[in-house]
């Protein structure tokens, strides 16, 4: 029996964990303790997958609640995937924030999961990354 949280209340320690055992981990400065602390304190719209005491599936969001939420991080422990835990992550964080669109950018490990379960591919997407310098 699989239950969700919403909130950013959670152990650090745990949440990197699922990160690491969800393959997240190879995507995400995980070793980076501060970086991760902040992106979990900052983040304004997180929902968590739980297994009894154990956090399972966390999706990681940053939302206006009134035009885009920005999914920044899904990730379901390899011992819980294909469970239906990711999608459930994305529906409770939709419905959370129902007069905005989801966005995200997917991992090339789930390229083909965004498609399968909804998501429509944008052809304009954009990405300035961090001292990436702006012409002009
Ligand atoms: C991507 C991820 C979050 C999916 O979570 P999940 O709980 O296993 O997915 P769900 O159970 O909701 O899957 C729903 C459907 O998509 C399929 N699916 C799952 N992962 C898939 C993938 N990587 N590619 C294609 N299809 C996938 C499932 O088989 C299922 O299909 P079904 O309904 O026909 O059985 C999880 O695999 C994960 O944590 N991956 C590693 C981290 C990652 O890449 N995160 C995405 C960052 S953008």
């Amino acid at each position: 029996m699989i239950e969700y949280r919403t909130g950013n209340d959670l152990d650090l320690d745990e949440v990197v964990e699922v990160y690491v055992e969800s393959t997240l981990g190879e995507r995400r400065p995980v070793a980076d303790r501060e970086r991760m602390a902040g992106m979990l304190r900052e983040a304004n719209l997180v929902v968590t997958a739980w297994d009894g005491q154990r956090i399972v599936g966390i999706s990681r969001s940053v939302s206006d609640f009134h035009y885009a939420t920005y999914l920044s991080d899904l990730a379901v422990r390899l011992s819980h995937q294909k469970r239906g835990i990711g999608v459930e992550l994305i529906r409770r964080t939709q419905r959370a924030a129902p007069l905005a669109a989801v966005i995200l950018l997917s991992a090339p490990a789930a390229v083909d999961y965004y498609p399968r379960i909804g998501f429509t591919r944008h052809e304009s997407a954009w990405i300035l990354r961090p001292g990436e310098e702006l012409r002009g």
